[in-house]
């Protein structure tokens, strides 16, 4: 029986993180410090999305106390987020829609 739970759950999850959708992330965790076309708290999605890659983005989620400086900014006030790396893909992807607008 334990199996089958594990093989349930393995299978939700995996249904799950490929269900992560950028505008969602955004929504849950990005919302309260950036805007998709203004500048927030943090700069905005268009800026970040004429500047930097997915990589670049996905990275910075990850670690801002390992990324700021390397972006040039002199400290971060950026909460370090647990997100999954679909979810960061997601919203990464989803800034990198905001290119050019
Ligand atoms: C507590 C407010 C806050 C939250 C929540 C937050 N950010 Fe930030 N973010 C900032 C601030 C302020 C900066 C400017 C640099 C710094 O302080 O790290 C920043 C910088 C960034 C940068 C680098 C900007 C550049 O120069 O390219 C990226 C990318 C980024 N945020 C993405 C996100 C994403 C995606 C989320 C949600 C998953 C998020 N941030 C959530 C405040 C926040």
């Amino acid at each position: 029986m334990k199996k089958y739970i594990f093989i349930f759950l393995g299978f939700t999850t995996f249904l799950f993180s490929n269900e992560a959708d950028g505008h969602s992330v955004f929504q849950k965790y990005c919302w309260g410090c950036h805007h998709q076309t203004s500048e927030a708290f943090g700069p905005s999605f268009k800026e970040i999305a004429s500047k930097r890659s997915v990589d670049e983005i996905k990275a910075y989620i990850a670690a801002p106390e390992g990324m700021y400086e390397a972006f040039g900014y002199k400290r971060t006030v950026m909460t370090k987020l647990n997100l999954s790396e679909e979810e960061r893909d997601a919203v990464a992807r989803y800034i990198l829609s905001y290119k050019g607008k």
